[in-house]
């Protein structure tokens, strides 16, 4: 293949096409999500996390056998191997938790003697057990670096309530279970955004489950992309009262800062998922008698809009449903990893199902035909 031309690289890939996908789809002109032909507004609410696991695995919406079966695999798949939990014992304390899942999402690697098979069973297993597994690892972290003792998993509860339950020791209520089935649901997948690409690019060298979906992770982690969620409430803790917003988002857009949860690369309009997240917020807020948060963030969104035409995405209402659930704020971007854990591994399994290495071009923009000076003269 020829050198590429000097206009050809599109900064960030910005509208280059890496895959084709049966998954879902990102229409960012219209506003709408699509899992394997569902509209996510026809998903949120009607189904459950694990019935989207599910679709996104087997490619249809799981009848009764189905549902139970994965159910009961994704239970048997929770606990986790002594290695693993010997290493969440050594991490310090004040480990960042997308750090130290990242780190023993690494390790499940070391301690899955089929970590090597590469029939599309072994993989689908290895895949099932990530989503067991993870949610598993954010809440023993939690716990340990609070001091306090592990909570076993229920195997009689659902993943979004034995998160709860596991991080927490006391069993969530109905509306909070149902609220984080919703979170869980509408994360699941996004097309090829950075963390799923990431997994893709890993996975394509023909390297491993654990490895894609730790290269995923480190990825989701930044402020741009899944950790801005974390970064939304840290912003509404500094503003502190509605009637500092205006000011504050006045500031932010003279310096260039970057208003966390706002706009979206390829949403041109409003993200379909902010919706649901900004009703659960409102109802969670006035619940808890803290209106203020929800205030606070409304009054962002519309001077974002009117002074930039820029829109809320999934971080900037998913931040106060966390928040108003009581979820410490460092686990909001490992929640994310817990739900999107599901769209990764279902776009590792596309990927082999298909494989082509990734491997795009850069443009050499720098200087040839340079010179080597001898050491002693440079
Ligand atoms: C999501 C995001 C990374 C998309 O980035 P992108 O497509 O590369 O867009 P850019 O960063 O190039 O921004 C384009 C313009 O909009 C502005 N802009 C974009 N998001 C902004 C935000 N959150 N606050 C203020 N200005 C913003 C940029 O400053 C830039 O303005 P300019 O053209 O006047 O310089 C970006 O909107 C962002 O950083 N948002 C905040 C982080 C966030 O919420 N991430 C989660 C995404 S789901």
């Amino acid at each position: 293949m020829s050198t590429p031309a000097p206009d050809a690289a599109a900064k960030g890939l910005e509208g280059v096409v890496a895959a084709r996908t049966t998954l879902s789809d990102v229409r960012g002109d219209v506003g709408e999500l699509i899992y394997c032909g569902y509209n996510i507004n026809e998903l949120a609410g009607k189904v459950t996390f694990e019935e989207v696991v599910h679709l996104l695995h087997r490619d249809h919406l799981p009848n009764r056998r189905e549902l139970a079966d994965l159910r009961q695999q994704l239970v048997e798949s929770r606990d986790l191997p002594k290695g693993v939990l010997d290493i969440l014992h050594t991490l310090p304390k004040d480990t960042p938790p997308m750090h130290a899942l990242r780190t023993v999402v690494s390790a499940l690697g070391c301690f899955d003697t089929s970590r090597d098979q590469d029939s599309m069973d072994a993989q689908r297993r290895k895949a099932i057990k990530l989503i067991a597994q993870i949610p598993v690892c954010t809440a023993h972290f939690h716990r340990l670096r609070q001091g306090k003792p592990l909570v076993p998993q229920d195997p009689q509860l659902g993943e979004a309530a034995n998160f709860l339950w596991m991080i927490n020791g006391e069993k969530p209520s109905r509306e909070m279970v149902d609220t984080m089935d919703v979170c869980y649901v509408l994360h699941a997948d996004h097309g090829m955004n950075a963390s799923t690409f990431s997994a893709r690019v890993t996975i394509a060298t023909l390297s491993d489950m654990y490895s894609a979906i730790t290269s995923a992770i480190g990825t989701l982690k930044g402020p741009l992309h899944g950790g801005a969620n974390e970064g939304v409430i840290k912003m509404l803790q500094e503003v502190g009262s509605l009637d500092r917003v205006d000011a504050y988002v006045a500031d932010c857009l003279a310096q260039k800062k970057k208003i966390m949860g706002i706009g979206h690369r390829v949403y041109k309009v409003l993200d379909p998922r902010a919706p649901h997240l900004k009703r659960m917020a409102q109802v969670l807020s006035a619940k808890l008698g803290e209106p203020k948060w929800i205030q606070m963030s409304e009054r962002i969104a519309a001077l974002m809009l009117e002074k930039k035409s820029l829109h809320a995405n999934v971080d900037f209402y998913s931040a106060t449903v966390y928040y108003s659930l009581g979820i410490p704020t460092d686990l909001f971007t490992p929640i994310f990893a817990i739900s999107r854990t599901s769209g990764w591994t279902a776009h590792v399994l596309e990927q082999l199902a298909d494989n082509r290495l990734i491997r795009p071009q850069s443009i050499y923009t720098g200087p040839t035909d340079l010179k080597v000076t001898p050491l002693d003269q440079r």
